[in-house]
């Protein structure tokens, strides 16, 4: 399922990010109620094109991880905190030709960008109803857990804790009351940057794989 987010809130994003530079619309897509809703960061240029979440480069490394613990693209949900590509423009000389050609790499999106685009993301979360949220990487784990949380410290762990949501008028976040089950896992780019953290995801995508096991037992 591909989702349908309500007209208001994306005219609330659209009056939000008018003046910033992000691209497309990508939409969360996979099961409603799953046992796992992966959360990234946004979209790269990838599933700019495409309109897939998580169909890149990195998706695909994301997708092995999930397969490992016998899950599909189509038995968990799969979005990010921001819908739009955020982009720099950059003007650099084509090496051949001597020309100044302007280039629009991805970048990180920034802490009020991921706030525009809150809104949108509870109310997903509170459609999509998963068993167990699993942030990719520091954006997405620190606007769930706040900006003191770290991947680094927190990656493959079970964490039950109350998780932020925008605050009734949209401009910062509060705690919830109730509490969610998370497990927080590294952005699976960082297995393209960094080659030697392959084995520890992999060793928490399996941690992750048992962890599920266990709540539906
Ligand atoms: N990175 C993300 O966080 N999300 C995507 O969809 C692709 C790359």
């Amino acid at each position: 399922m591909i989702a349908e987010y309500p007209a208001d809130l994306l005219a609330e994003v659209k009056q939000k990010t008018a003046d910033r530079q992000l691209a497309g619309f990508t939409p969360g897509q996979g099961m409603l109620h799953p046992d796992l809703m992966l959360v990234g960061e946004a979209p790269g240029r990838h599933e700019e094109k495409v309109n897939i979440p998580f169909s890149g480069a990195s998706g695909q490394e994301l997708i092995k991880f999930v397969s490992s613990i016998g899950y599909s693209r189509e038995t968990v949900y799969i979005t990010s905190v921001v819908r739009q590509r955020p982009y720099s423009v950059k003007r650099v000389k084509d090496k051949k030709t001597g020309e100044v050609i302007e280039k629009t790499p991805n970048r990180t999106p920034t802490k009020k960008e991921v706030l525009a685009f809150g809104p949108l993301f509870d109310w997903e979360l509170a459609m999509v109803q998963p068993r167990i949220i699993v942030p990719l990487g520091n954006t997405a784990l620190q606007r769930l857990l706040g900006s003191r949380a770290n991947i680094g410290k927190l990656h493959g762990q079970l964490i039950e804790r109350p998780i932020q949501k925008v605050t009734a008028d949209h401009r910062g976040y509060q705690f919830t009351a109730e509490k969610h089950l998370l497990v927080p896992m590294y952005h699976p780019a960082a297995v393209l940057y960094a080659r030697r953290l392959e084995p520890v995801i992999r060793e928490d995508w399996l941690a992750l794989g048992r962890i599920v096991k266990t709540i539906k037992d």
